[in-house]
């Protein structure tokens, strides 16, 4: 049932390239240039007018929403707020009827997110599912929705269910923007083909798996670590950062790279373990600077990086490179490695990979 790999989390990992895949079927073609969500088909001119969006969700479906924020805003031009169902249910929050909200859940089942669904419908919001699981208590309860398609996810720790959401995440924005007319047609078939290409590029990224071994073999017995990133690789540092603190124990926390001094610079030096997410785009010569602040400091900097890259690569410890792809479509790629690193240790250190202590599959309590 593992499919001759040796847990289950290794197995889901390595399934990304079709699970992405799976999760594209009849809803997108870039050669003709659309995308479509059967899903949402019937909602989309009320989600295109809508004054902003507000996802809910909690662990690894909060990060994925935080790389929905920035596609939604980028490319359908919506303001988005993102919030963690916990804390949204337990406020007075200002929603009514010209509100979308969207729950992100791989299970359907989060005690939290179910109850943050309740409050917005009662207020009059539009309701919308992201979910994995077919049939699910949040798929039913919703107004409308799209599935991530991911199959079956058995290990705790959410890896292809997390690459799934940000998948449907990008197709929404994109079905969104076109709705809105927020993208030039070329800037929209320029985006679709590079979506195409992710499945393959996935597989390259999983092809540094000895490397990344390598890397984990170096600091598994680190006892904390510091994951940054800017723009939509912020999200990906703390969804690196919770995958290496729920399988093997290390206190790891994510942050927005600019950030850092002000405040956990302080924890820096030669025992601190930097993962940096360095990639080609915007922000590349920001990470750089960053990255040299933690040098001088002489913490141990593991950078992903665009392939080819040169300037990363002569300051930084560690390298691994991903394909270039378009910025917004990063966090696809980049978190793969950050996966595979947290698997790696965890079995190094020798923790229960797919059934970390404490934790559930399906949280339906609150
Ligand atoms: C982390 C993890 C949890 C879940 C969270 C939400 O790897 O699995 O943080 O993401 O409990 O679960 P769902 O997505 O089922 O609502």
């Amino acid at each position: 049932e593992k499919g001759g790999y040796e847990h289950f989390m290794l197995k889901e990992i390595h399934e990304q390239p079709r699970s992405i895949q799976d999760c594209f079927r009849g809803r997108l073609n870039a050669k003709d240039g659309w995308v479509q969500l059967g899903g949402i088909k019937d909602h989309i001119e009320k989600i295109g007018k809508a004054k902003r969006i507000i996802f809910v969700a909690c662990g690894t479906s909060w990060h994925a929403a935080l790389v929905g924020e920035y596609l939604f805003e980028d490319l359908a031009r919506i303001p988005v707020e993102v919030e963690y169902a916990s804390e949204f249910r337990y406020r007075n929050p200002i929603i009514g009827e010209d509100d979308i909200v969207i729950a992100i859940s791989q299970s359907g089942e989060t005690a939290d997110t179910l109850a943050a669904l309740d409050i917005a419908k009662k207020k009059g919001a539009t309701t919308l599912g992201i979910c994995n699981v077919v049939g699910s208590s949040i798929s039913r309860v919703t107004d409308a929705g799209s599935y991530t398609h991911a199959g079956p996810e058995i290990g705790v720790a959410s890896t292809k269910a997390f690459t799934a959401q940000v998948t449907v995440l990008t197709l929404m924005a994109l079905s969104i923007a076109k709705e809105r007319a927020t993208m030039s047609e070329s800037q929209f078939r320029t985006i679709l083909t590079e979506l195409e290409q992710i499945p393959n590029k996935v597989s390259k990224v999983l092809e540094q798996n000895d490397l990344i071994e390598h890397i984990s073999d170096v600091y598994q017995n680190a006892n904390n670590a510091l994951y940054l990133g800017r723009g939509s690789s912020f999200p990906v540092a703390l969804e690196g950062a919770l995958k290496l603190k729920e399988i093997s124990y290390i206190h790891a926390e994510g942050y927005p790279a600019a950030e850092m001094k002000h405040g956990p610079i302080a924890l820096i030096d030669e025992e601190m373990p930097v993962f940096v997410i360095a990639t080609q785009g915007t922000s590349y010569e920001k990470v750089v600077s960053n990255i040299q602040e933690v040098k001088a400091r002489k913490g141990k900097i593991i950078a992903i990086v665009t392939e080819g890259d040169t300037q990363v690569k002569a300051m930084a410890d560690h390298v691994i490179e991903i394909p270039d792809t378009d910025e917004n479509l990063v966090p696809l790629l980049a978190t793969i490695p950050l996966q595979l690193l947290s698997y790696h240790v965890a079995v190094m250190r020798g923790c229960n990979v797919d059934q970390p202590r404490n934790l559930a599959k399906s949280v339906t309590v609150e």
